[in-house]
């Protein structure tokens, strides 16, 4: 098990998320599997991580990336078995490694037998287990309530002539979360993977649980424009965010508390000032409602700078930050901001207060990959086209080496490849200030200085392009500098003291002064030295 076996482990983790169908394959099928993973546990070591986030690896029909689950205990045979699962976890944490696993509790797969039994008629056990509803007065669905992947949300049953709903595809009809034997069923899941030793828990969709039981229509959004897709043109008030939809994660999180040392993180999409209220009130919710300010922020040390600040102003007292740059929802950054911001995004991530958290790939600088229209996989490019929504360039398959199929596969990668060798495992292990180098250099700095990790965080003006802020615990004062500028812009730091690091990763660390030329792109982190001279042989060599 991990060494720092306290209950809050996660306030100083680094968390990895792993879509397991392009991690690794071990069997030639084109797609990654358990096996594959086992066999990567080194370089996970290796890069620093604390603890893999792994997106579902149940038993699905895979319309929707495995989050439609048709059995919520069992493994995926994609993927491989439960004694694969189990040989996972606990090499996984001999390895000093924690494992999360996503919870999907606002939706299951059609094919579910709790929804085959529902459907089935309105008077069995199970009929009151999804959300049906009478047609509206003209016959159709019963209101105006639309799924994210297009469309109405209801779609109707013959078997039981009426109305389901689903917020998502209609193979993914959502659970009724009213009825306490739903509430029940879920959480004998938790506890089935958490009496297996998992330590945590993803909640997919965590603000859609309860819906309106007047099942009010939704307004227009006064924003609305030709623009938007579809289902962004209602303001979802009656679908998102309902004051029981909190009393749900507060139950969740009961089930999660009677394990020690548990973590319970959720996905809350929207603007910072819906985030509050997804830590805590009376009683406990998530530990970490998802952040993902820093990619929804415009690239600038001006928009940065107050992503930032508000994000933080937005989090109750004692909550715990967090902070997303990846996912397999999410357009890679790298592709948005370009490959030498990603490297200060990089910094930034690993040296801002909260727990970091980035997608495989992000830490080889992984762009989007080209998907031709033949191989959509995602069903939201399907069913929503022409928005950019796709999601299968985020999901393509890691390379790994220069071999055939970048060493993911012996067989046809079950998504084409990045075409660009250059990002590679191997290749950027290999180049001591590569992408790759640098994010593990920076976890490094991270455990080492307990400062980055769990210091007071405090912002200094941005001036010229830089976004800058300082860490401090105790005795010890960490300045960073972000240049956000293609140019080389000066930094009045203010300070005396070390540079331990800069995102070219060509500089020993070495004393800098009160004024610093950033080069173009660089960020650098600074011990300060309080007013002593620095020694450069007391600075840490990061370098591993
Ligand atoms: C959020 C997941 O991250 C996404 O991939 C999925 O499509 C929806 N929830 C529905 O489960």
């Amino acid at each position: 098990m991990a060494s720092s076996d306290d209950e809050e482990w996660w306030r100083r983790a680094v968390i990895y998320e792993i879509a397991l169908i392009s991690f690794q394959d071990s069997n030639g099928d084109g797609k990654g599997d358990l096996a594959g993973l086992l066999r990567r546990v080194d370089y996970l070591k290796w890069l620093g991580i604390d603890a893999v986030w792994l997106t579902p690896i149940y038993r699905s029909p895979r319309r929707d990336f495995g989050y439609d689950i048709s059995d919520f205990c069992a493994i995926d045979p994609a993927f491989g078995t439960m004694e694969d699962f189990d040989q996972l976890l606990g090499t996984l944490h001999d390895a000093g490694l924690r494992l999360i696993l996503d919870l999907v509790p606002n939706h299951t797969s059609d094919e579910h037998p709790w929804f085959r039994e529902s459907s089935a008629s309105r008077s069995n056990d199970k009929s009151d287990w999804y959300l049906w509803a009478e047609p509206g007065g003209d016959g159709g669905p019963p209101n105006n309530w639309l799924s994210r992947f297009g469309g109405s949300a209801w779609e109707w049953s013959e078997s039981r002539q009426q109305y389901y709903y689903h917020s998502f595809l209609r193979e993914q009809p959502d659970l009724n979360w009213r009825n306490s034997a739903v509430q029940a069923a879920m959480s004998t899941v938790m506890r089935f993977w958490l009496t297996k030793g998992v330590d945590g828990f993803r909640m997919d969709a965590s603000a859609v649980l309860i819906k309106d039981a007047m099942l009010r229509d939704n307004p227009p959004n006064p924003d609305a424009n030709d623009k938007m897709p579809p289902p962004q043109r209602f303001t979802p008030v009656f679908t998102d965010d309902r004051p029981e939809a909190m009393e749900c994660i507060e139950l969740m999180r009961k089930v999660l508390d009677e394990f020690p040392r548990r973590l319970l993180c959720g996905e809350v999409q929207g603007k910072a000032d819906r985030i509050g209220h997804f830590y805590e009130a009376e009683r406990p919710r998530l530990h970490l409602p998802l952040n993902f300010a820093l990619l929804d922020a415009q690239w600038n040390a001006l928009s940065l700078q107050a992503a930032i600040d508000t994000y933080f102003k937005a989090l109750p007292d004692h909550a715990w930050p967090d902070w997303v740059i990846g996912g397999h929802d999410k357009q890679r950054v790298a592709s948005r901001i370009g490959a030498a911001q990603a490297r200060v995004l990089a910094m930034l991530l690993m040296t801002i207060r909260g727990t970091p958290f980035f997608y495989m790939g992000d830490e080889l600088g992984k762009p989007r990959a080209p998907v031709p229209r033949e191989r959509v996989d995602d069903p939201f490019e399907r069913l929503v086209p022409g928005f950019g929504l796709g999601r299968d360039p985020e999901r393509t398959p890691m390379r790994w080496d220069d071999g055939e199929a970048g060493g993911f596969t012996a067989g046809a990668p079950w998504l084409p490849m990045l075409d660009d060798p250059s990002c590679n495992m191997l290749r950027q292990q290999n180049e001591p200030r590569s992408m790759l180098q640098l994010y593990r250099q920076l976890i490094a700095l991270r455990r080492r200085y307990p400062c980055l990790a769990e210091g007071e965080y405090e912002p200094v003006r941005a001036r010229n392009g830089i976004l800058a802020y300082r860490r401090s615990l105790g005795e010890t004062r960490m300045l960073i500098g972000l240049n956000t500028a293609d140019e080389p812009r000066r930094w009045n730091c203010g300070v005396r003291g070390s540079r331990l690091i800069s995102t070219y990763l060509d500089r020993p660390a070495e004393p800098v002064d009160p004024s610093i030329l950033l080069r173009a792109n660089e960020g650098v982190v600074v011990l300060q030295a309080d007013g002593r001279e620095t020694d450069p042989s007391d600075v840490a060599n990061v370098r591993g």
